[in-house]
This record gives structure tokens, sequence and C-alpha cells, in this order.
């Protein structure tokens, strides 16, 4: 059991979770409010470290709050079940994809409760992604012996007693509101980045309408009585975003901010905070009028080839991708892919070099997008292979590296010289 003043962990690895933000984040909560309410809980890291009397957890994952319910209900028999699949016969990439599989398939909530967890500590550094038909499809993560989190599944389950859950969109949650409520709020990342006119997030299409809604969500609750504080990325359109705040401030967080685990950094974000004597002040009358104009995207390419005739993940690479298990990999190039063309930019990318790393192995990082370093694309562009480039398939083919064949500058000369011999 974590003492008074330790940090509890919460038992799910979730991407972009505020374990190391939770003392900065509590120190501008106010401690005296009548219910706690978090609109995107994921992992529920603030929520563990509270303590007020009543609270209200959402989030639009459905498979995450099911969770949560089942844990809340069954306690310590759901945790023996769960750890029931903890086993080392589970934990290889056969079995992985079989329980995969069985997840997608199985509407028991117990089961598929259970099987989340597995997934969890199992797959591709705990990330949680859904295809198109949502269906789990996060690789393997190949980890030697997977933790399973017991004690902090039997502190979250004793924290979840007379907690109301919800599946929903944070927009209902913000319609619950009363006056007294305190509200965390933690959405989906605005992307770092010169990316300023993004319409799309890497996992789950947060588009920017939503951050602007939300945006306006706060000010609202605020001047309805609410207090709500809001972390993000720091940059310049969430600052513009959160202008009506009372109080924005900046944090640095040292986290794994790319999908290879090798690469950390340290990177600033703000938490800004709605108090209900400010959300009285005038809020900008539109969201979007007040949003600096941001520089087009247009310069991103060099060679440019036109909607519809995007070159840059070619059939090969993305086959490539899959068929060695970097699924997550071919989605993030898909992810950039996307904003582009919505964004109307047009570019071609050969994401074998982007994929390389630069030459001392360092990530690239395109649209907002950290992208991983990948040993078969260093090797392909005849680089050495860092040690923490990541290789996923021992058995993975590398690719032949095509020479491309550049055009000579001879003729367009000679054809410039007679042409200005004929004008004489
Ligand atoms: C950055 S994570 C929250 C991390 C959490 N604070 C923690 O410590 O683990 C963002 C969460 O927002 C949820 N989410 C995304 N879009 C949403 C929406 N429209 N409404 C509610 N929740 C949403 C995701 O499922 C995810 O759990």
């Amino acid at each position: 059991m974590a003492t008074a003043n330790q940090i509890r962990k919460p038992f799910l690895k979730w991407a972009g979770a505020k374990t190391k933000l939770v003392r900065s984040i509590k120190s501008l909560l106010p401690v005296t409010g009548s219910r706690f309410v978090e609109p995107f809980v994921g992992a529920g890291a603030v929520f563990l470290n509270s303590d007020y009397k009543a609270n209200l957890l959402c989030d639009s994952n459905a498979d995450l709050i099911s969770l949560y319910r089942t844990l809340k209900e069954n306690g310590e028999e759901f945790i023996a079940r769960c750890q029931s699949l903890f086993t080392n016969g589970n934990n290889t990439a056969e079995r992985f994809y079989e329980l995969r599989a069985e997840f997608n398939a199985t509407d028991n909530p117990t089961r598929r409760g259970a099987l989340f967890v597995y997934l969890n500590r199992h797959c591709y550094n705990g990330l949680c992604r859904y295809n198109r038909k949502g269906h789990f499809n996060t690789p393997f993560g190949r980890y030697i012996r997977p933790y399973f989190p017991a004690k902090e599944m039997a502190e979250f389950a004793g924290k979840l007693q007379g907690v109301d859950l919800s599946t929903q969109d944070f927009r209902d949650t913000f319609g619950m509101l009363k006056p007294g409520d305190v509200v965390y709020c933690d959405p989906p990342y605005i992307p770092l980045s010169a990316t300023a006119n993004f319409t799309d997030y890497a996992s789950g299409g947060f588009s920017q309408e939503d951050q602007e809604n939300l945006a306006g969500c706060c000010v609202e609750a605020a001047r309805r009585g609410a207090t709500v504080v809001i972390s993000n990325h720091d940059s310049t359109i969430a600052r513009n975003l959160y202008e009506t705040a009372s109080r924005v401030i900046q944090v640095t967080v040292s986290r794994t901010i790319s999908c290879d685990g090798g690469n950390r950094g340290k990177v600033d974000e703000i938490l800004a905070v709605f108090s209900p004597a400010e959300g009285r002040r005038v809020a900008p009358a539109s969201m979007e009028s007040s949003l600096t104009p941001v520089e087009p995207l247009g310069k991103l390419g060099a060679e440019n080839h036109g909607p519809g005739r995007m070159r840059t993940l070619s059939n090969t690479m993305r086959g490539w991708l899959l068929e060695n298990h970097y699924e997550d990999v071919a989605a993030l190039i898909e992810d950039v892919i996307h904003r582009w063309e919505k964004a109307g930019v047009r570019t071609r990318r050969n994401w074998w070099d982007v994929l390389a790393g630069d030459k001392r192995g360092n990530a690239n990082t395109i649209a907002g997008v950290q992208l991983p370093v990948l040993k078969a694309a260093r090797i392909r562009k005849g680089l050495e292979a860092t040690p923490d480039s990541l290789c996923r398939n021992q058995a993975e083919q590398i690719p032949p590296f095509k020479v491309t064949r550049r055009w000579s500058t001879k003729g367009k000369h000679e054809r410039k010289n007679r042409r200005a011999k004929e004008r004489v």
C-alpha cells in the first residue's frame, strides 16, 4: 500500500498517463469540491491519488469503463481471473494473437475485461489501439516477464467503491456537471510541431474541432460554478484555446514520447485552470476566431505529386511493415498521410529513410508524429544499427535498396546553349 505521500500507480499502462504530473495537477485542484469528475479518465492516475467523497469517471473507451465496472463489482475474484492469464505459456506471440482474437470475438464482460488486462501488459508498449472495425490490433510486445499488477488492481478496486462510471463522450460528461464540481480533463494531446492546422490525432480521431469544443465546455462549466483543470502539450494552439483560463502553468515532464521505448525526452505541458469566478469573464465569441493564423503545411515535401497520387507509403513498405508485426508503425504513417491529405498537402516521402532515423540513430518527427527507428531501415540505408533500433521479428528480411537514377543536367545545358545560339 502506498503511504500518504507516495504517488500510487495505476494498474493499466496508458498512453499519456499522468502519474508523473499528479502532484502538480493536485496542487491546482480545490480540495473542498463536492464531486470529482474526469471526462477522460484513462488509467485514472489523478483519481487514484485524490480523495473526494463523490466521483464520476468517464471515458469514450467502452472496454476501459467496462473493465472498471467488473473490477468494482467482483474485486478479488476478478483479479485472480486476470492473474491466471499471466503464465509463461501465454507469453508467446502465438498465444498472444490467439487471445487477442478471443478478446475481439467475446461479448462476455468478465472475460473481455480479463483479456484487456492481459493485452495491456503483453502488447507493444501497452498501446490501446483499435482498427476501423473496432478490433484491438496492437501487436505482441515481447516482454521477458510481463508484470501482473495484483496490488495495484486491488488498490484501484478499493478506490472504485461508490464511484459512478460511464462510457461517454466528454460533451455528455460536461452536460452532467453541477456547481461545486471539480473537473480534471486530460484529452488526447494537440500534436506538437508546426502541424498547427491538424485535423486528426494519431490515436483515435480527436479533432481540432473537439479541442475547440472542449475549451468552450471548460469556459461554460466554470461560468456555471465548476472548477476545471485541463492539461495539454504546451503549444501556441493550446495557449490560445485556453486563453480565458484564470491560470496557466507550464510543467516539464520526462516521458516516453515515441512508440520506440528507447526514445525518451522532456516535453513541456501546460495546466490551465478555469475557476468559477474567471468563468464569468467574457469568452471569445468563437473559439475559432481566437486561434492565431497557422502556417500552411505546403512546404513539407520537396516533391509534390498531388492528391490522389500521394505516393508517401508504397505498398511494398506497408506490406513489409504488416508482415513483420509493425502494424502500429504502418498506422502511424497512415495517420500522418491522412492528416496531410486533409490539409491538402502534396508530398512524397521515402519512409524507409524516415524510419532509419538520422545518422546518429535519433528518431525522425514528421508532422508532429515521432516515428520509431527500425533496424531494418538503417541496415537498408547502409547505416549501422543502433542498439535501441526496433527489431520485432528476428527473421525479418531486409528489402534491397533501390538506387534511384538522378536526372542529368547535361542535356539541359546543351539545349539551353543551342537555343541561345539560335536566337543570336
Ligand atoms: C491522455 S488519455 C487520459 C490519460 C489519463 N489522464 C491517465 O492518467 O491515464 C485520453 C483519454 O481520452 C479518451 N477519449 C478520447 N476521445 C474521447 C472523447 N471524445 N470523449 C471522452 N473520452 C475520450 C481516451 O480513451 C483516453 O483514455
